[in-house]
């Protein structure tokens, strides 16, 4: 069963084509990081703009290099799209929109059924892509632009939330200390370069640790980076690496502490990591690293899967249209809700 997924909360024009939940037949990505880049963050309504330019080309290619078709006659018994699976939040509200829309319109032309997809859902979906052989309970630690949270999978469609930020998102923090050291936009991929010069000891900045909960809170960190910043004149590419390192390193050690931690206390063996920070080299590596040393099992999608893709989408939309929340949309026009700030919630009770 091969779905089409798409993707269009953020900045990210995103389709792809999955089989069975866990096989990426295309995963094409149109991304507008040079449109956004001159402003130093997104512009809702240029991200929006872009997505109606973008999507219909990117969907056919994600068609296409997939190889499958839509009904009709089969050439060489072509694989069909049985489905289209697109985001409904939590995102930008007019990205979202021109993403469900153009799901709607294309399932109500192809005959084919269109499901919802919960974007946080899709980032620790990515899980299963990289490793096909994974399967539920694990504990899910998904780290993105605008969310940072803990969560144990119980199954597929059974979620529960151990934790989450009390202010800034993972990414969010990342994406500040890089515009306070005039790295650029995106800033999470400049602060992991900058890093990988300095030295990660070389400055003590703060663990936010919150004992006690499961939740993250990163802007006393990122103010502990504003104080350091504002009593230096210049900053010479040494003082930025170190800067940049030693931040890192604290976000990493918290990162890291409480995912192991959360293992520990439910005695889940497998871990995943999903969203852009998962892409940072440096989590990587700790993450690695811990899991050796406590026999864990950590899957760490490849970046292109880290950050938003559709494949993640397609692939929760595998699991909710195989067997899942009953869609009601077959064949017929979708009324589909887009949400800005949808949680991560349960489907399946
Ligand atoms: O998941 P994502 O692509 O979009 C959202 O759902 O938000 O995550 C984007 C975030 C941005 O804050 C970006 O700076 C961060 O992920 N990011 C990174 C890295 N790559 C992307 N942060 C740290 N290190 C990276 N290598
Ligand atoms: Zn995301």
């Amino acid at each position: 069963m091969d779905i089409l997924g798409i993707e269009t909360s953020c900045d990210e024009t995103a389709a792809a084509v999955v089989e069975r939940g866990r096989r990426v037949r295309s995963n094409v990505i149109g991304s507008q990081i040079p449109l956004h880049r001159r402003f130093g963050g997104v512009v809702p309504e240029l991200a929006s703009r872009a997505h109606v330019e973008l999507l219909n080309g990117v969907i056919d290619r994600a068609v296409r290099e997939a190889g499958v078709g839509w009904s009709g006659p089969r050439p060489h018994r072509q694989r069909l799209i049985a489905g289209i699976a697109v985001t409904t939040g939590p995102g930008l509200i007019g990205s979202l929109l021109i993403g469900t829309l153009t799901a709607q319109v294309l399932a109500f032309a192809k005959g084919v059924p269109v499901v919802g997809v919960n974007h946080l859902e899709g980032h620790l979906f990515a899980g299963l892509l990289e490793d096909p052989s994974l399967t539920p309970p694990f504990v899910g630690l998904i780290v993105s632009g605008g969310h940072t949270d803990l969560v144990v999978v119980h199954e597929v469609g059974r979620y529960e939330v151990l934790g989450r930020t009390r202010d800034d998102a993972a990414g969010e923090a990342f994406d500040k200390v890089a515009k306070l050291l005039r790295l650029g936009f995106p800033g999470g991929p400049a602060v992991d370069r900058a890093a990988r010069r300095g030295n990660p000891a070389a400055i003590p900045f703060p663990r936010p640790w919150l004992p006690g909960s499961w939740d993250f809170s990163f802007s006393g960190l990122k103010t502990a980076v504003v104080n350091f910043l504002k009593e230096r004149e210049s900053f010479p590419q040494k003082l930025v690496s170190d800067v940049c390192a030693s931040f890192q390193a604290a976000v990493v050690e918290v990162l890291v502490g409480k995912t192991m931690e959360a293992a520990r206390t439910f005695g889940l063996k497998r871990i995943v990591v999903g969203g852009g920070v998962a892409a940072n080299s440096a989590l990587r590596t700790a993450f690695q690293t811990a899991a050796r040393r406590h026999k864990y099992r950590v899957v760490l999608p490849r970046p292109i899967l880290c950050t938003d893709n559709a494949a993640m989408i397609a692939s929760v939309g595998y699991f909710l249209l195989k067997g899942g929340r009953p869609t009601p949309l077959n064949g017929k026009f979708a009324s589909l809700r887009v949400d800005a700030t949808l949680p991560m919630t349960s489907w399946r009770v």
